[in-house]
């Protein structure tokens, strides 16, 4: 049986799961192992099933045993993992596409929603009482006729798009290349990303962090944004610059931000927490209970065809 470290707990029936399938070392308390403690933990280890929590960077992995072979990660992204670093060394790198789709595009839209509709203002006001209703009480911004800019049309995207669209959104996307007609559902490709944030009355973020799309949303590319733009992001911190985003909304350049995701969780820039106008999430993307199943599934499945095959479908590097 292959010696397998989990990082972090999963549901039960997974822990269950990867028991029948390996000698799994599993996290009883759910600590937050440090890096050094992954290291420690992964002797006469074969893989790893990782967590986005875990920072697994290029001065980790070099220090990972000999026998650890492949890093199964319980996510889609993997802005966690040196997917280089962990090249060099002759370890696979896997993730969990498809099954988050509809989990994590559900919170993309919660997000455009949220930040539209000024949520969190309405939210704070009926728990404090005392409101008034009024002609003009909280008054927001309507999803019917706005463009929606996509900012990678992914599967998420996509799906966003699609929900988004019901909901009588007009859809742009920008992305490396254009999709083909059947995907793209009738949305207006920009092969730029200022052509696409000229358009975005709306932004949503769906793109992989990765060395390119790092702070991609900054002091001059928010600048593109027409003027009470909302910014919503699904896809993971890294790719905003949050100091210019927070001068944005104080300009009110941008009115409202919608974000599930942010650098250096769980400590979020405190200068969002001073704007009414940002509903803010704790990384809900895929918290469901069927998601993060079939996330977990996923993983384990991974690391069983790995080692089986010697390769893996879902092997990112
Ligand atoms: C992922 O898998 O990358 C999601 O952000 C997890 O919620």
């Amino acid at each position: 049986m292959k010696k397998i470290l989990i990082t972090r707990r999963l549901l039960r029936s997974c822990e269950e799961k990867a028991s029948k399938i390996f000698k799994a070392n599993f996290n009883d308390n759910d600590e937050l192992y440090s890096q050094n403690r992954v290291v420690e933990m992964s002797q006469g280890c074969d893989g790893i099933l990782t967590s986005l929590t875990d920072k697994m960077d290029a001065e980790t992995i070099n220090k990972l045993p000999e026998s650890v072979k492949i890093i199964s990660n319980f996510a889609v992204g993997f802005g966690n993992i040196d997917l280089e670093a962990a090249k060099k060394r002759k370890i696979a790198v896997t993730n969990t596409p498809d099954v988050l789709t509809d989990a994590t595009a559900e919170i993309g839209i919660l997000l455009i929603l949220g930040a539209c509709r000024r949520a969190s203002e309405g939210i704070e006001s009926a728990r404090q009482g005392g409101w008034k209703w009024s002609a003009d009480y909280l008054i927001g911004k309507q999803l019917t006729g706005s463009r929606l800019g996509i900012l990678g049309m992914g599967r998420i995207g996509q799906k966003i798009a699609k929900v988004a669209k019901s909901l009588g959104m007009i859809i742009h996307y920008h992305n490396r290349s254009k999709l083909n007609e059947d995907k793209e559902q009738g949305a207006t490709y920009h092969d730029t990303l200022k052509g696409l944030l000229s358009v975005s009355d709306v932004l949503s973020i769906c793109c992989p962090a990765s060395k390119e799309t790092i702070d991609m949303i900054n002091k001059e590319t928010i600048e593109y944004l027409p003027k009470g733009a909302i910014v919503t992001n699904v896809a993971r911190g890294d790719i905003v610059d949050d100091e210019a985003m927070i001068d944005a909304l104080e300009r009110r350049k941008v009115y409202a931000v919608g974000l599930d995701v942010y650098k250096d969780e769980p400590n979020l820039n405190p200068g969002y927490l001073k704007h009414k106008s940002a509903f803010i999430l704790p990384h809900l993307g895929s918290a469901t209970k069927d998601t993060r199943t079939a996330m977990a599934n996923l993983a384990i499945d991974n690391l069983d065809e790995f080692f089986k095959t010697g390769n893996c479908k879902n092997k990112v590097n």
